[in-house]
């Protein structure tokens, strides 16, 4: 074998199941595409947004019982589960109030069913994955559970930046941390990946004030979180575990 050929499957997620939470949304519909692209077999998971989606399950990431439902019926459908990538987003529907405004039981809200949400669903995965020797946890977090936002981009929209989001995504963060190291001798590593902005019909003045701050110049757009997704999901990324993988143009590192 010479070394070129020992490589031939490094980035392959080939004969793997994966699940993708939040699969109908702006980065879920791209994430299963990569996923399906590197060969995984791949279960579309969401509340709603299904139609047309194949293989798929619904799946509450706010509800527990739901959660474990759903994963269990892809065990018993495909037989196993190797991948999940939780890239749902919940929120309630005063979401985006500004931080003097916001309401502290929607604060609670949408901790809970964010960030509780991932806790339930990586937890859930990494039980079954245990089981069956391992598996890839990816959550998706943000440069928000990193670096504070810079306000002066939101100036003179509707936009602004939920004090929540630091919580949640803080916490996406940390727990994912906890989970690589207690679920690590089971085999089972789970990572994050930070995405910046991405690009989605925000008002002009937004997008170029953004643009501004970062280095590569631009705002991501859905296809730039997928390769790292991909990365940490398969056995390119067998090492590497209790990570969080920024994927924001050069934003945080100013
Ligand atoms: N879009 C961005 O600019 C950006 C930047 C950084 C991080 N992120 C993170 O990426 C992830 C995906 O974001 P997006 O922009 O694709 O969001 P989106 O709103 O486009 O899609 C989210 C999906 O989650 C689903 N969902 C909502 N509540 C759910 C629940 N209780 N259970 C299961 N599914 C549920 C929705 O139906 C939707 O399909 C989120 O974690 C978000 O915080 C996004």
């Amino acid at each position: 074998m010479t070394a070129s050929e020992s490589y031939d499957t490094l980035f392959s997620c080939a004969g793997r199941v994966a699940v993708v939470t939040g699969a109908a949304g702006l980065l879920g519909r791209e994430i299963c595409a990569g996923l399906a692209a590197a060969g995984a077999e791949v279960w579309a998971a969401d509340v709603s947004g299904l139609e047309g989606l194949d293989p798929s399950v619904v799946l509450d990431v706010s509800s527990e019982e739901s959660v474990v439902r759903a994963l269990d019926q892809v065990v018993t459908r495909a037989g196993r589960l190797d991948i999940l990538v939780n890239c749902a987003y919940p929120r309630t529907a005063d979401w985006g109030a500004p931080l003097e405004s916001e309401e502290y039981a929607s604060w609670l809200a949408n901790v809970d069913s964010h960030l509780g949400g991932y806790f339930a669903t990586s937890r859930a995965a990494a039980r079954l994955m245990s089981a069956s020797g391992g598996g890839s946890i990816v959550n998706l977090a943000s440069i928000y559970g990193v670096v504070g936002p810079s306000y002066e981009v939101y100036e003179g929209t509707d936009m602004t930046m939920p004090s929540a989001y630091a919580a949640i995504k803080g916490g996406i963060v940390s727990i994912t941390r906890l989970l690589a190291t207690y679920f690590g001798p089971a085999g089972v590593r789970c990572n994050c990946v930070s995405p910046g902005g991405v690009e989605d019909r925000q008002p002009d003045s937004f997008r170029q004030r953004y643009e501004a701050l970062t280095p590569l110049g631009r705002m991501a757009q859905p296809r730039d979180i997928v390769g790292a997704v991909v990365f940490l999901a398969c056995d390119a990324g067998a090492y590497v575990t209790g990570h969080n993988l920024i994927v924001d143009g050069g934003w945080s590192a100013r």
